[in-house]
């Protein structure tokens, strides 16, 4: 559960080690005295009965329980009616069951039992022999290096889940769902039917997972059972990274945290709750809009009109997403490119309505009906004045020009709905036939793949008549030349070696 504010630079005033029983106080804090005040201190370890032994099997139950009698216990604190909420037992979420007003605080995690990659690193460190530093040091080396906060939580789920009954986090751990969907999770069969963008961003997850696999060898404080345990090592690699909150603006993310309790809230493009920290690294939740009772409790994950990367990373199909990327994949990432609009989450395709947005009809007229080899001088003309028109918001100009060559452009983007659409029905195809049973992830991505499908279908019937008309009123579209060959490889996208292609980068999220 990712980008809500995380204050990091406060995180390190935070006292350092969770199994320090004195760095436990009594909560109180002035900010959510409508609390009951329930905090216990003493030493964060559990005093529920549990099973000797974890299990991350695909099918073993969470028990959820004890976590919330651990939660109790240590300090989490939230205002009546926010409660977990299950219908098969698998997902939980958080909802309310009374009316709670904007802008309340409903939850409260005390810093000590946050997981803080600065901390975790800390705590990592100081029992390590060197180890993990070197493993650190050659995640950097292999490209991994954002992943370097989140590779220090992982290690610490898999140390204290190699603790078992001794660890302090044992409840947690114990109640994270075992079950993914995520592209980690996902079989080679699962990467056959995904189209050339989920494909890609799937592959750059599973690519985040073999880089820790690789690296881990080095690191002293986990056994090599575990260090060989692939459903452990999945297990505890999607916890983290369907789990951590990271700094919102993004790009470095160098302090992420796992929060127990906080991060049972579930996705939704509009949300209910944001999460913030307090200087102290404390955790809090609080509403942004009034919220009635027996409602969800919701916050973002990630851009809503991302769906694609939402699935890779999480695992599930976010219906309620309003937009998704044009898929426009063969499209170079130039300057101009870009000064024009060429960014996914600004390229778009709306759900719904079939709309499309204005980036995608510039950049389409722009990069492809404006650049076709063989043109004259004088397109070549057009072209410089439509860019320079962009640059300087020169609506009147741009709006002329797009006049001109609306025929072309509708054109473009119809060729490309026909070609992406073709594309998915082949990866349907080879879906037929399968069962669900040996492939438990196939109703997701088939979901997935369905949801763009709609969306395709909406913009092609815009656009169909609409080019329809102006090749029976005999102008534009002499254009020919198809929407592009990014499709031309099925499970592709990630190896078309040379084109260059458009991606979310992690970032962007
Ligand atoms: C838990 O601690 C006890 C006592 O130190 C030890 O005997 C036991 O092996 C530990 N369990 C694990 C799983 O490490
Ligand atoms: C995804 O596509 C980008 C851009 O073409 C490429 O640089 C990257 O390596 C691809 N990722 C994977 C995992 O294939």
């Amino acid at each position: 559960m990712i980008f809500s504010r995380l204050v990091a630079s406060s995180l390190a005033a935070a006292s350092s080690l969770f199994l320090d029983a004195a760095a436990f106080a009594p909560v109180a804090k002035s900010a959510i005295s409508t609390y009951s005040s329930t905090a216990l201190s003493g030493p964060l370890r559990r005093n529920t009965a549990l099973p000797a032994f974890i299990a991350t099997s695909d099918d073993a139950p969470r028990n959820v329980q004890s976590l919330e009698e651990w939660c109790t216990q240590y300090g989490v604190q939230k205002i009546d009616g926010i409660q977990l909420y299950t219908e098969d037992g698998l997902d939980y979420q958080m909802i309310t069951t009374a009316d709670i007003p904007a802008g309340t605080t409903i939850l409260y995690v005390p810093g000590e039992m946050v997981l803080s990659s600065d901390r975790v690193a800390q705590e990592l460190n100081s029992i390590s022999d060197g180890g993990v530093d070197a493993a650190v040091q050659q995640l950097g080396r292999i490209g991994g290096a954002s992943s370097i906060p989140k590779f220090y939580l992982f290690l610490k789920m898999l140390m204290e889940y190699e603790m078992q009954e001794n660890s302090s986090f044992l409840p947690y751990l114990d109640a994270m769902p075992r079950l993914y969907y995520c592209a980690v999770s996902m079989t080679d069969f699962c990467y056959e039917c995904l189209p050339p963008l989920v494909f890609n961003l799937s592959r750059t997850e599973r690519v985040k997972f073999d880089n820790f696999l690789q690296v881990i060898k080095k690191v002293d404080i986990i056994s090599d059972y575990i260090k060989n345990n692939q459903e452990v090592l999945k297990w505890a690699f999607n916890s983290v990274y369907t789990r951590t909150y990271c700094h919102k603006d993004g790009q470095s993310a160098d302090d992420v945290a796992l929060v127990p309790y906080a991060d049972m809230f579930n996705h939704a493009a509009q949300t209910e709750v944001e999460v913030y920290f307090d200087a102290d690294g404390n955790c809090m939740a609080y509403t942004l809009v009034d919220v009635p009772a027996n409602s969800p409790l919701r916050i973002s994950y990630g851009d809503p009109t991302n769906p694609s990367f939402i699935f890779a990373r999480y695992g599930f199909l976010d219906e309620s997403s309003p937009a998704g990327f044009c898929k426009m994949m063969d499209i170079p990432k130039t300057e101009d490119n870009v000064n024009m609009g060429m960014d996914p989450p600004k390229m778009l395709f709306y759900h719904d309505t079939g709309d499309i947005s204005q980036e995608v009809l510039d950049v389409v007229l722009y990069a492809k009906v404006l650049t076709k080899q063989g043109y004259s001088q004088e397109t070549g003309e057009v072209r410089r004045q439509f860019y320079e028109a962009h640059m300087n918001g020169d609506e009147a100009t741009k709006a002329q020009i797009h006049e001109q060559y609306r025929p072309q452009v509708m054109k473009e983007i119809l060729n490309h709905c026909n070609t992406f659409l073709k594309s998915l029905e082949a990866l349907e195809k080879k879906s037929e036939g399968k069962s669900f049973d040996q492939h438990p992830r196939l109703p997701v991505i088939l979901q997935h793949n369905e949801w763009v499908k709609q969306t395709f279908l909406k913009v092609k019937s815009n656009v169909e008549p609409l080019v329809q008309q102006y090749e029976a009123a005999g102008g534009g579209g002499g254009f020919g030349g198809g929407g592009g060959n990014w499709g031309s490889n099925d499970g592709g996208g990630w190896d078309q070696g040379g084109e260059e292609q458009y991606y979310y980068e992690e970032g962007y999220q």
